[in-house]
């Protein structure tokens, strides 16, 4: 494979256009200048941030007229009723964004700037084909989503995008069917606007890539803009997009919408289908959506998944009981003994959120108080001593090796990504060792090789499917059941993360001591360790998840928190819930107002 992408190299000269190595991608002076050089160690990778991200940030402003400005800030809501109106076009409002991603292209929100440069002109095609149809046929056969242009993950299979997950050794590739979120959206009459920025087949909380570059934070040139939908979050918080499609397997939803101040909804696995985006493991894996409002998440969803929006009915504020447990989120660590794959805080150390991060938690909760809302401050059952979510998450390593839904579940990642290339893209000549040896790593952070390395042992990944999910949702749902809560309010995660920090493991969080209960901040900190708990730790069970924008902290960085609610609606026992597809589209909530749990 790779004598082959030489001698294609020798043969078209210096224009480059695979780029398989350093010298490659060197050539291009853009793209180099957006990845960090090989062969750095990781106090270098982060200096190398630090140099070169905020010359790169600093761009000239846009010259847009007040029109323009105006159909930027428009929710999805505000532009469907407005094209349904006759108020505006879909090529007016495409092609005032299609602007907007032109001019912010440095920030990498899209990727395959460089060898499909064109690709907005198709998406201007798409708008004026809906346009013709809409003067033709009649403005009605444009709904549900009357020609929304919606950004896809850049992992997910398109026929008229180039689908490479962010691989530089598929960066020219073109999948031979859509995947079918793709379809979903188009038969909606919806448009694909383009293919968002990720790392490597998604196995990275920062969005870099060395065929794309990194993809830069509106609010500040060192911040990440989270991953693996970093593009999508980005998009959306520069106004590119009012709302982009996420994928998350342990946080790749929320990531980008606690990083870029927006919204990140993470339904339970099977809300959306997921086929065409490969995804990292089997049971993790949920598309998903990154937007600026809360209205825009419901319109989106009652057009997807086909209700309408008004019919859901609003559960008022006083109403509502919110827990607040402080294990897991809050004081945040493995029990002594427990299966710790990732090497996170183990008791007596607890890792507590930034003091900024806790300051927004605490506040939310005055303000759901003062609002009339019910704040339950009750935490999970002990059982013997033993928090029964420790127990249950954290499986005893005692006399027997360890299996993790953390850890062993990803041993699907590697045969998810050969089936993709295969099943998708017709690409056989492309090995998963070509995939690895192509995914580089900048710094400490960001190693999306490793994850495809690790190997399935079927018997383990079996225990997780019958024991550990059942037995998780069990455990989860014993506080919800116990204190009939709504959903649960917890910190976003614990550190707000910025490209040096990440690549250095140089991030701060709080450190707690629970035997003497003394609290310091360390700055040792990590991607895993930013999320793990808050974002993966609940995943192998089917679950709605809400990253919610929480304003910005002292240095002016967005801060985010997380409402998660029961697996499975009310009264329910067991998965049976997460296998009925048509179920899954509606369950979100139910007619009598009380929280479904979806
Ligand atoms: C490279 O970057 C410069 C300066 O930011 C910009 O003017 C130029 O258009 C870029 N070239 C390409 C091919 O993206
Ligand atoms: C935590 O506090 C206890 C009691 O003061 C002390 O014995 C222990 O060494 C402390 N642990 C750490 C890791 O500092």
């Amino acid at each position: 494979m790779l004598r082959s992408i030489g001698l294609w190299l020798a043969i078209s000269g210096t224009t480059c256009q695979i780029i398989t190595d350093h010298t490659c991608a060197d050539a291009d002076t853009n793209r180099s200048r957006s990845f960090p050089p090989r062969g750095l160690a990781p106090p270098a990778v982060a200096q190398w941030f630090r140099e070169a991200l905020p010359p790169r940030w600093s761009g000239r402003p846009l010259d847009s007229t007040a029109r323009e400005r105006q159909l930027a800030r428009w929710s999805a809501a505000e532009y469907m009723a407005a094209r349904k109106k006759g108020e505006v076009s879909c090529e007016e409002y495409v092609s005032s964004l299609v602007k907007r991603a032109k001019h912010y292209r440095e920030m990498n929100q899209f990727m395959n700037w460089d060898n499909d440069p064109h690709w907005t002109e198709r998406v201007l095609d798409h708008a004026r084909r809906l346009d013709a149809q809409a003067a033709q046929q009649g403005i009605d056969t444009l709904a549900p989503l009357y020609g929304l242009p919606l950004p896809m993950k850049g992992t997910m299979a398109t026929k008229e995008f180039i689908s490479s997950a962010g691989s530089g050794v598929l960066h020219h590739r073109r999948a031979r069917e859509d995947a079918e979120f793709v379809k979903l959206v188009v038969s909606k009459h919806g448009i694909v606007f383009g293919k968002t920025n990720v790392p490597d087949f998604a196995a990275s909380l920062l969005t870099c890539n060395y065929a794309n570059g990194c993809t830069l934070n509106p609010h500040a040139p060192l911040l990440t803009s989270g991953g693996s939908s970093g593009g999508a979050g980005s998009a959306v918080a520069s106004y590119l997009a009012p709302v982009a499609v996420s994928e998350d397997t342990g946080g790749s939803t929320r990531s980008p919408a606690f990083s870029n101040g927006i919204f990140g909804y993470d339904p339970t696995r099977g809300h959306y289908p997921n086929a065409g985006n490969p995804g990292m493991s089997l049971i993790l894996d949920q598309l998903g959506l990154n937007a600026r409002s809360l209205k825009d998440l419901v319109a989106l969803d009652g057009a997807l998944c086909d209700y309408d929006p008004s019919s859901v009915p609003e559960k008022k504020i006083q109403d509502l009981r919110i827990g607040v447990p402080i294990y897991p989120f809050v004081e945040a660590y493995v029990p002594s003994g427990g299966d710790n794959p990732w090497g996170f805080a183990e008791y007596p150390t607890a890792w507590v959120p930034s003091r900024e991060i806790l300051a927004k938690y605490e506040a939310a909760k005055v303000a759901l108080r003062a609002a009339g809302a019910q704040v339950v401050e009750k935490e999970w059952p002990s059982e013997e001593g033993t928090n029964v979510l420790a127990k249950a998450f954290f499986p005893d390593e005692d006399g027997r090796e360890a299996v993790s839904p953390y850890y062993h579940s990803f041993g699907t990642f590697s045969g998810q990504v050969a089936q993709w290339i295969h099943d998708y893209l017709g690409a056989d000549d492309v090995s998963i060792a070509d995939v690895i040896a192509h995914a580089r790593s900048a710094g400490l952070g960001h190693t999306p090789g490793r994850f495809m390395e690790l190997e399935l042992d079927e018997t383990k990944f079996s225990f997780i499917l019958q024991e550990l999910r059942l037995a998780g949702q069990a455990a989860w749902n014993r506080l919800f059941d116990q204190e009939d809560l709504d959903l649960i309010l917890v910190p976003g995660f614990l550190h707000v993360p910025t490209y040096d920090c990440v690549a250095s493991s140089t991030c701060e969080h709080q450190v707690k001591n629970l035997t003497s209960g003394e609290i310091r901040s360390s700055a040792e900190f990590s991607s895993l360790h930013q999320i793990f708990m808050h974002s993966l730790s609940m995943k192998h069970i089917p679950l709605p998840k809400m990253m919610i924008p929480a304003g910005l902290d002292a240095s002016q960085h967005p801060v985010g928190l997380q409402m998660m609610g029961r697996a499975g609606p009310k009264g329910t026992v067991g998965l049976g819930y997460s296998y009925d597809a048509e179920a899954l589209k509606t369950v979100a909530w139910d007619r009598k107002g009380s929280s479904g749990g979806l």
